[in-house]
């Protein structure tokens, strides 16, 4: 029988139990993306903390991007030595860790002095009111190299994989959304068009990386907006994604975007867990849910009754680094959240799940 504290493998990762740290940004880098000893501190609690595999923060895979405060980033080899305490760290505590690669697009926190907000289309970004620079085929090439390049620079640094963040309307995620993709080239239209960025980047990442290095998506199942994309359009996605060999898709929904009575009840136990259930059932590689994860003996049955692989937490974690331990321990009382204003975000005011994703 499956149970929450089994031993895994996904990608030839062995990862000691079946929870996940979803990615989460902190807002603990330095102004320039570098780590700093409070962050490297978040990374050796969660650890310590008993989670089986840790994905970061989203961390910026660009400079010609401006970085969200604070923000991790790794566009230049300066960052591959620094991750290197980080992910040894974690390795001494025994959990996996994964980088989350990123790039921010149109979803800024800094508003003045944005670089350079590249989008799709020129829209404006309905949740941050900044219209996006439409990616130029030059654009297109670039960012698909900085992502490959990020990845190389993650496996170097010692991170056991990478995830790439398509999900949540930042850049790869707005390519997916009709609202926000209204190009008529190779690159928008059909769903086939607008995953052509998602798909070339994965490939530009497994030829930088070679055919066993870890490399994850988190994607949405839908956006829970007017002309978002469909869960339909998100299983064609997640189906090209395994035939292009990659390893794990951890599924979650919506964005800064989506309208709240669009989306799944966000106090409900484990709100993604439909969606997550049938693409286990039809996609040939593991599945990660996330999203309102807080009941042990629910998750539980949830990995015994479905073929997901494992699941994914982030809020939980944020107030209680020891979670796992404790339920490993046998205390199996519920995860407690943070509550909005507690969270690690600087301000305090931007917290993800006002935003209902
Ligand atoms: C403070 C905060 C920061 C987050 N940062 C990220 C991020 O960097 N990348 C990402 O994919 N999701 C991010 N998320 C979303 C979480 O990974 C997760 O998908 C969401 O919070 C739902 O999971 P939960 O109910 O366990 O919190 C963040 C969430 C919070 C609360």
């Amino acid at each position: 029988m499956k149970t929450l504290f089994d031993e895994i493998e996904i990608a030839g990762m062995k990862l000691k139990n079946r929870f996940v740290r979803s990615a989460t940004y902190d807002g603990c880098a330095d102004g320039n993306g570098h780590p700093t000893p409070r962050l490297y501190k978040i990374y050796e609690d969660l650890a310590r903390g008993g989670v089986g595999t840790i994905i970061t923060g989203l961390t910026s895979v660009s400079d010609a991007e401006q970085l969200m405060g604070r923000q991790m980033a790794i566009h230049d080899d300066s960052f591959i030595p620094e991750y290197r305490i980080m992910t040894d760290t974690a390795h001494r505590h025994g959990a996996a860790i994964i980088l989350q690669l990123a790039c921010m697009g149109t979803q800024h926190h800094a508003h003045a002095g944005v670089k350079s907000a590249w989008g799709p289309s020129v829209v404006e970004d309905l949740a941050y009111k900044i219209t996006a620079q439409e990616m130029s085929r030059a654009d297109i090439d670039r960012i698909r190299e900085d992502f490959a390049r990020g990845a190389l620079r993650a496996k170097r640094a010692g991170f056991d994989g990478v995830q790439l963040h398509a999900a949540h309307g930042y850049l790869l995620s707005k390519f997916l959304t009709p609202y926000y993709n209204r190009r008529s080239d190779e690159y928008g239209g059909s769903i086939e068009n607008r995953g052509r960025l998602l798909f070339e980047t994965c490939q530009a990442i497994r030829e930088k990386v070679g055919p066993d290095y870890p490399v994850l998506i988190k994607i949405n199942c839908e956006d829970f907006m007017e002309q978002g994309m469909t869960f339909e359009e998100c299983r064609f996605v997640c189906a090209r994604l395994a035939e292009l060999g990659i390893d794990a898709i951890e599924v979650s929904g919506g964005s800064f975007s989506s309208r709240p009575n669009e989306s799944p009840a966000r106090k409900e136990e484990g709100y993604f867990r439909r969606y997550a259930e049938q693409l286990a059932r039809e996609l040939p590689i593991p599945v990660i849910v996330v999203g309102g994860n807080r009941d042990f003996e629910t998750m539980s049955e949830l990995v015994r009754e479905s073929s997901i692989m494992a699941v994914s937490l982030s809020r939980p974690l944020i107030r209680e680094s020891a979670l796992i331990e404790r339920w490993r321990g046998g205390d199996r009382s519920r995860a407690l959240c943070i509550s909005c204003n507690k969270c690690f975000n600087p301000k305090g005011t931007s917290c993800v799940f006002n935003q209902g994703v």
